[in-house]
């Protein structure tokens, strides 16, 4: 029993090797961290969101809706300035993205990210996604899953986006 278990182990072991042998190697290098605890530089945030047409943009709890496709994105982030980021949801209402700020962010992530997505509307994306309200914009703000170091100094945050809020 004891040489069955550790057998076991040893499979999911290699596996894993396997696994992480198989990533893509540009991404050799950059292998995310746990979030280190205190003040990060954050350089740029490399996003991925989803955009439900539904009014408020967020998918039921049960999901089962379609997304919105052709939105426009733009990222910001609070008291940054620089190049900011603009991308569009896929047909599927997915959007992935690069936000880079000129001068990066000093962020304390237990106190929650200063970074957002926003879309504004009306969305005009010729799709029969219509629900929204007319004005304002929809915005998600930044929620960190990871960090990798950028080979120019500071930090790449990977994040997703928490659901989207509406303000007038
Ligand atoms: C949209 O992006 C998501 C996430 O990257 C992907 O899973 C999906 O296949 C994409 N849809 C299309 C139609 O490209």
């Amino acid at each position: 029993m004891a040489y069955y278990n550790s057998a076991k182990l040893v499979i999911v072991v290699s596996t894993l090797v396997l696994l992480f042998g198989s990533l893509p190697q540009g991404h050799a290098e950059v292998q995310p961290q746990a979030i280190p605890a205190g003040l990060l530089n954050i350089v740029q945030f490399q996003f991925t969101s989803f955009l439900a047409c539904t009014p408020t943009g967020n998918p039921p709890s049960g999901g089962g809706v379609p997304g919105v496709a052709g939105a426009l994105l733009s990222g910001t982030c609070n008291g940054a300035s620089g190049s900011l980021a603009t991308a569009f949801t896929n047909a599927t209402g997915f959007a992935q993205g690069i936000l880079t700020l000129a001068e990066g962010i000093v962020i304390d992530p237990s106190r929650g990210m200063p970074c957002f997505l926003q879309v504004r509307l009306p969305l005009i994306t010729g799709t029969t996604c219509t629900v929204f309200p007319p004005t304002g914009i929809l915005e998600a703000a930044f929620q960190l899953l990871s960090v990798v170091n950028n080979p120019l100094g500071g930090l790449v945050a990977i994040v997703t986006t928490v659901p989207w809020v509406y303000r007038p």
